[in-house]
């Protein structure tokens, strides 16, 4: 049996941290290495190796990949889709460098497994607003989700001709409490808890009806590692699979904190990120992926909010 070393890049992110801890408990702390360009973020800290890592050096990377002996990688380093509307030439370059460099050192190091996370940004206006499917129209309109959907074919392409065996989810908008987000369309969704306990009040950059797809952080975390850990055999999707957990309006999360924080008050201002949200589908059929690994997702939007207004409460 191969004895597994995780290289983690973008560990200090808003899924790093999450998925790092998570990999650690299963490998062992010392078998899973998180990376960042930026400082290793305080829950990391003293729970296993850190390095300071750009995966846009290749050389450096592949040095470390040498050097750490890994065997798998998760590249989670982007520029989501807010920030990316701002820079569109930065968001490009990394999303697309940075895992162009990891499929060749995957492909030239034989390393054993790479997970790269793609997104709804992907779908465009004239994919179906409703329970879209797996394969259908892709018109992207945002640069992070031009990017991403690129992504999506190179890591096919390096699974086809070189045999890399990459693996991809396509995640709807994450919530959770333990690191912060890094720039999303679907952001609001967890500043609202903050300024819910801290404020009582939220002001949304996004109108009332805009459903979106979202998942809470720990069914994010379940897919990843049970895709990453389903046999080769039954991964029939080698751009990135669909995946859903439940879809809500910035009307009925605030509705759902009301039922803790009767006093909570929600008020819109939409800005930029409207467009790139009406141009997302509403809801996601995941059924390809509920039926080659077993997707199955726990949390709703009353469950997670519950966990959710706990948590931060507690911090
Ligand atoms: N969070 C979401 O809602 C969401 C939804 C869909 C897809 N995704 C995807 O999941 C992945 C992780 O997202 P996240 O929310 O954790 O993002 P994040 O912005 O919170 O974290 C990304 C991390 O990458 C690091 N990074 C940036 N440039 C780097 C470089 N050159 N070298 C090394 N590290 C670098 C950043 O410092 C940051 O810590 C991304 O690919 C993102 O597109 C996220």
């Amino acid at each position: 049996m191969i004895r597994e070393r995780i290289l983690v890049i973008g560990a200090s992110g808003q899924i790093g941290v999450e998925l790092t801890l998570a990999l650690r408990k299963i490998y062992g702390n010392n078998n899973v290495v998180a990376s960042d360009l930026r400082e290793e973020n305080d829950l990391l800290k003293g729970t296993g190796p850190y390095v300071s890592l750009d995966v846009m050096n290749k050389e450096m990377l592949h040095v470390q990949v040498i050097r750490q002996n890994i065997t798998q990688i998760y590249l989670l380093a982007a520029i989501l889709s807010a920030t990316g509307e701002k820079n569109p030439n930065l968001a490009w370059h990394l999303n697309m460098q940075g895992l162009l460099n990891v499929l060749d050192i995957a492909r030239e190091e034989k390393i054993y497994k790479v997970y790269w996370p793609s997104s709804i940004a992907v779908f465009g206006p004239t994919s179906p607003k409703q329970n879209c499917p797996q394969q259908t129209i892709i018109e992207p309109i945002t640069v992070y989700g031009i990017s991403k959907y690129a992504g999506e074919f190179w890591c096919n392409y390096y699974h086809q001709r070189f045999h890399v065996d990459v693996r991809s989810l396509r995640y709807p908008g994450l919530i959770s409490y333990k690191s912060a987000p890094g720039g999303g369309t679907t952001d609001y969704a967890i500043e609202i808890f903050h300024e819910a306990l801290e404020e009582k009040k939220y002001q949304c950059f996004l109108n009332e009806d805009t459903y979106l797809p979202m998942m809470y952080m720990p069914d994010a975390i379940k897919a990843t590692i049970e895709l990453m850990e389903a046999p080769a055999a039954n991964i029939s999707i080698r751009t990135s699979y669909n995946i859903s957990a439940m879809s809500f309006s910035p009307k009925e999360i605030a509705a759902a904190i009301k039922n803790y924080i009767p006093e909570f008050n929600i008020s819109y201002e939409p800005d930029y990120r409207q467009t790139i949200a009406d141009s997302w589908p509403q809801s996601i059929d995941d059924s390809v992926a509920r039926n080659d690994w077993g997707w199955k997702h726990e949390y709703d939007l009353l469950k997670m909010t519950k966990d959710m207004l706990e948590n931060l409460r507690n911090t």
